[in-house]
């Protein structure tokens, strides 16, 4: 397995191009189930679970084509890729395949859409937390799906087509929000989304949507309103920039300190991560070409924080912002109120010499004057990001294993630090 090598104690200075958010590009290629036309989607990352999600694409009959790289980008690996779903092989959705990626899930709502029927593993736990899938079920029987779990799949039946309804989630979701609009984009009538997530990957998906022909208004606002087509087209979109990434380099540049353009950032999804960023100590400024992070020789402050659903403070980066954190002065209190198992990184991070006590939900981090190399283990996607950030500002040298979790969603890490003067290097297993 590789690990990745991190010597301490050198600022960052330069420039991080911004790659394709994540979880704007997952949505927006199942997407590409719901029409028989091609779907283009340009500035794809190059993630593993990019071109895990081909591979779970293409078992039900995508045919997906990559373009080459977007021009302009001066090194970046984002691809353009073509979607063409002209015929759906298969409505099965296999457990080997979902249990690697619970996002893969979300494909039972074009296929019942486009379809009327879908048969979907379960996607199970995870190391955040247990994650179920009620609120997906709920949606789609209120868009008149027959549902049955069955030897550990999701059966969906609509053999007269989807009908619009009224779904009100009891709380804020972003997969059943995005899965609920794909199912009534191609269903009979009007379908209204209460508590609907706001995150700026739902706007994206939203967006993409209209493009191909969908009808859909209040996308970014908690009520979603959707009139039903009888088919969608293909179209061209770009896929946003990653605010995740943004927001963990923001971090990374405040931990080592510096002075680092976020090239291509967009700061109007960022407002909260970006205000707690100067409050922590950074000096943070918006330009035409992105979001431009300095900390020079200043010393950081403590925070609290809850994470929140969009606007909030984001989940996604609650692991980034605590390994910052461990450097502060005084203590910081860390609420995280969306999964109830996301700590895992905290053991962790004291290896490296972190002070952090977890009480529930609630972590207190007591800051250190210094933080030392170590051996750790990356435990999930984000999780693995904190660990970075804590080895860049650690004394010699720390070795992050397990860098498949990395790789899921941050990429070429050891290239783009390293641009910016990292000592930050892959080691094969
Ligand atoms: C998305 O996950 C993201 N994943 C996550 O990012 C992110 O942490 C999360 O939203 C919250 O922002 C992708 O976009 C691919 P949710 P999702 O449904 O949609 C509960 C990363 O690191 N819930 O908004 O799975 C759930 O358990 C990942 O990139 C139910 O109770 O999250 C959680 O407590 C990790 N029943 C809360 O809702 C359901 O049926 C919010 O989860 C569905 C969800």
């Amino acid at each position: 397995m590789e690990r990745i090598r991190i010597v301490g104690g050198a600022p960052l200075n330069g420039t991080i191009p911004i790659s394709g958010a994540k979880n704007a590009t997952l949505p927006l290629m199942i997407a590409s189930l719901l029409t028989d036309e091609t779907l283009v989607l340009e500035n794809v990352p190059h993630l593993a679970d990019v071109a895990l999600l081909k591979r779970i694409l293409g078992n039900h009959g995508v045919d997906c084509m990559i373009q080459g790289k977007r021009a302009g980008q001066n090194g970046a690996t984002a691809e353009t890729i073509e979607l063409s779903a002209g015929e759906i092989v298969d409505t099965f959705a296999p457990y080997e395949l979902v249990s690697k990626m619970r996002a893969s899930f979300w494909v039972i709502g074009p296929l019942l859409a486009r379809m009327g029927e879908a048969r979907v593993s379960l996607p199970g736990g995870c190391a955040i937390g247990t994650r179920p899938v009620d609120l997906f079920i709920m949606a789609l029987r209120e868009l008149g799906a027959e549902i049955d779990i069955d030897g550990g799949y999701v059966v969906a039946r609509a053999p007269k087509g989807l009908r619009g309804g009224r779904i009100v989630f009891p709380k804020v979701t972003v997969g059943a929000t995005h899965v609920a609009m794909m199912a009534a984009v191609l269903a009979r009538g009007e379908t209204v989304i209460e508590n609907a997530a706001r995150e700026p990957e739902v706007v994206d998906l939203a967006d993409c949507l209209i493009k191909m022909g969908a009808r859909i208004s209040g996308a970014g606002t908690a009520t979603i309103r959707v009139t039903g087509v009888d088919r969608l087209t293909g179209a061209r979109h770009a896929v946003m920039p990653d605010r995740i990434e943004t927001g963990t380099y923001a971090f990374a540049v405040a931990m080592a300190g510096g002075d680092v353009l976020l090239e291509g950032a967009s700061s109007a999804t960022l407002e909260r991560p970006l205000e707690l960023l100067a409050e922590v100590g950074a000096e943070v400024t918006t330009t035409n070409e992105g979001i431009r992070v300095r900390r020079n020789g200043s010393g950081l402050h403590a925070v609290d924080v809850s994470t929140e659903p969009f606007p909030g403070f984001p989940t996604d980066l609650q692991a980034q912002l605590m390994a910052l954190v461990c450097h502060a002065k005084g203590s910081s209190h860390i609420r995280e109120t969306i999964f109830e198992n996301r700590f895992m990184h905290v053991q962790e991070l004291a290896r490296l010499g972190a002070d952090i006590h977890l009480d529930g939900q609630m972590a207190t981090v007591n800051g250190v004057a210094r933080l030392k190399g170590a051996e750790v283990m990356a435990t999930d996607l984000r999780a693995s990001m904190s660990l970075v950030i804590a080895g860049l500002a650690a004394e010699g040298e720390t070795i992050v294993n397990r860098v498949y979790h990395l790789d899921r969603g941050f990429e070429r890490i050891e290239q783009k630090l390293g641009d910016c003067g990292a000592t930050v290097e892959r080691l094969a297993g």
